[in-house]
This record gives structure tokens, C-alpha cells and sequence, in this order.
């Protein structure tokens, strides 16, 4: 619509007056829709001084890391640096269970491997005499009021302790969606021609499958995790439900086996929990009425398809008391 071109464009006019001619920006895309549609803006309006910088940190879900390495880079032209740090990031949580241990883990080796990016991207720039630098953020509107910020709130914020660049060098954050809601961030990710795959992306957690694993974050469990997860999505996209839905988590429940049957054989597996729910704003949410032919394919295919699984249960709790994720 047009309200949506001209947000686009205001926005690309307000990018370029706050980066001005010499600045150089670099952005960290998660994979979500907020980053993904920040960077497109501030790519359209300064182009390759832009430097997107995607962390693969091995806990993403089945095709996602792919996704972004071929059609985000293809739909918006974007210089993209994919830092695969998975090994690093499982070495670091080996015999970790406690979810708020993981996160603090995920977090800090996230900060570690995204400012050595940092300081490889804009080493030589700095080093040439850019004294500042842009941090783009897809910060959006509900997360300027949760945090207590007003739209006046200044943004300037300086980094430290990043290796390798000048001391005086200077973070200055760009957020282009300040003032938006979810639903106004996807019409300007259309707008901006982002791939629907992207656009209409479910909200997915930083720390990412580490914090759908309920017990130690294995390579294995996550592969178990990540065939689970795509045959559900896989079957809320064929049924046409995906828009209808906020989020789907799909849980592993790694320290808890139960018995089952296959064939004549006796399993002792592990079980999934199916978490979709409904939500305006993931600050209270509500259990998805899935349709239950949907429900029967889902578990269906998961437990004839993915060998470790033999149970499939649906969480029906609304938050609160739940919160979406398990963790
Ligand atoms: P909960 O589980 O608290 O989740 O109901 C609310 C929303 O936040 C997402 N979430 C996170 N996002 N880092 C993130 O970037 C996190 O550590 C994190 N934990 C939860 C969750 O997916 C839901 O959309």
C-alpha cells in the first residue's frame, strides 16, 4: 500500500541522514524477520557500506542457515559474512542443562564471535579514519516500551572491549523499526521484496534449539530436533495454517524416555512436545486448536520418520502460566 512505500522511503531518507556519507554499518542477522528487514533498509540506503554478519552457531533450525545465505543475499543484494561457529558454540554448552546457564553461554559466545566479525569488517575502515560506525539493530516498537525507553531516548551507545579496532571508534545504533509493530515490519519486508519465507518467518528465539532441548545440547539431539521441527512446519505450511498461527516450538524432551511399541519391537524413545500457540505479542499467548488431521499427520510422520522419537504431545497450556518456550 502506499502508507507501506512511504515508511520504506522515509526510512531509507533518515537511514542515509543518520549514516551520512563515510559511515560504515554493520548488522547482525539472526534469521528473523526484524533483522532481515532492518538490514534490507539500511542496505537500500547505503549499500554495500553495509556488512551483514549471520552467526551460524549450529542451533538453527533444518534449511534456515541456508535461507539466509541464498535468498537473502539474492533478494537484496546484500554483502553477507557467514561465520559458522557451531563447534565452538557445542563445545561451549557440552554437560550444560540449566536453561538460564545456556542462554548466559549462548549469549556470551554470540558477543565473542560476532565482534571478532566486527573487528575483521570494519578493522580496515577504522583504521582508514572512519571514526564511527553504525550498529543496525531491528529493535521494534514493543521492545522500546518493555524496556523503558521512550522514542526520545538517545541511541547512542559505546562498545567495548572489541579486539582489533581503534579505542576511540565509536558504536552508533541504527534502528530503522522503532516505531513499528510486527505486522507493519513484515508489509515493509514485502515492500522490500524479502522472500515470503523470511517476511512471514514465525518469531524464533536467539539462543535457537538450545533452548528447545530440555537437557544437555547435544549435535545429535539437535539433529533429532531439527527433522521433528521441519516435519511440523512442513505439515502447519501444507495445511495453510502458518499465517494463522504466532509460533510452533517444537520440544525435545532429551532426559525423558518412555516405552512404546513399533512393529514387534519394544521402543524406548524420546518424546516431542508440539508447542503452537497464538499470540499479538508473545506477552500472553494461547494454545493453538490445531485441526487434529493436522495434529495425526504431524505426530504420524514424526514418529515413523525420526528413529529416536516414539511419542508425540501437544502442550495446551496458555500463558501464563506457560510461557511459550519450555525454557
Ligand atoms: P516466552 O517463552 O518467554 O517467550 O513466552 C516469549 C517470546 O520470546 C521468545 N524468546 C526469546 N527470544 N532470546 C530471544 O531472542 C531469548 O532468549 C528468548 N527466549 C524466548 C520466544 O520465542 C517468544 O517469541
Amino acid at each position: 500500500s502506499w502508507t507501506m512505500v512511504n515508511i520504506v522511503d522515509e526510512q531509507v531518507d533518515r537511514i542515509r541522514e543518520q549514516i551520512g556519507e563515510r559511515g560504515q554499518a554493520i548488522c547482525a542477522l539472526s534469521g528473523g524477520v526484524d533483522s532481515a528487514v532492518a538490514a534490507a533498509l539500511v542496505q537500500r540506503a547505503i549499500g554495500d557500506r553495509l556488512t551483514c554478519v549471520y552467526v551460524d552457531h549450529g542451533l538453527m533450525r533444518k534449511g534456515e542457515t541456508e535461507q539466509i545465505e541464498r535468498d537473502f543475499v539474492a533478494s537484496t543484494g546484500a554483502d553477507l559474512r557467514v561465520v559458522d561457529a557451531e563447534k565452538q558454540f557445542l563445545d561451549a554448552l557440552a554437560g550444560v542443562s540449566d536453561p538460564e546457564e545456556k542462554r548466559k553461554i549462548i549469549g556470551r559466545e554470540f558477543i565473542r564471535v560476532f565482534e571478532a566479525a566486527e573487528a575483521e569488517v570494519l578493522g580496515p575502515a577504522a583504521a582508514e579514519g572512519e571514526k564511527v560506525a553504525f550498529l543496525v539493530q531491528g529493535t521494534l516498537y514493543p521492545d522500546v516500551v518493555e524496556s523503558g525507553g521512550g522514542a526520545g531516548t538517545s541511541n547512542i551507545k559505546s562498545h567495548h572491549n572489541v579486539g582489533g579496532l581503534p579505542d576511540d571508534l565509536e558504536f552508533e545504533l541504527v534502528e530503522p523499526l522503532r516505531t513499528l509493530f510486527k505486522d507493519e515490519v513484515r508489509l515493509v519486508g514485502e515492500q522490500l521484496g524479502l522472500p515470503a519465507e523470511i517476511v512471514w518467518r514465525h518469531p524464533f528465539p536467539g539462543p535457537g534449539l538450545g533452548i528447545r532441548i530440555v537437557g544437555e545440547v547435544t549435535r545429535e539431539r539437535l539433529d533429532i530436533l531439527r527433522e521433528a521441527d521441519a516435519i511440523a512446519r512442513e505439515e502447519l505450511t501444507r495445511a495453510g495454517l502458518d499465517r494463522d498461527i504466532w509460533q510452533f516450538p517444537v520440544v525435545l524432551l532429551a532426559d525423558v524416555r518412555s516405552v512404546g511399541v513399533q512393529g514387534d519391537h519394544r521402543t524406548y524413545g524420546h518424546p516431542v512436545v508440539l508447542r503452537p500457540v497464538t499470540s499479538e505479542d508473545a506477552m500472553t499467548a494461547d494454545w493453538a486448536r490445531l485441526p487434529y488431521d493436522v495434529l495425526e499427520r504431524i505426530s504420524t510422520r514424526i514418529t515413523n520418520e525420526v528413529g529416536e522419537i516414539n511419542r508425540v504431545t501437544v502442550d495446551i497450556t496458555s500463558k501464563p502460566p506457560g510461557t511459550i518456550e519450555w525454557e
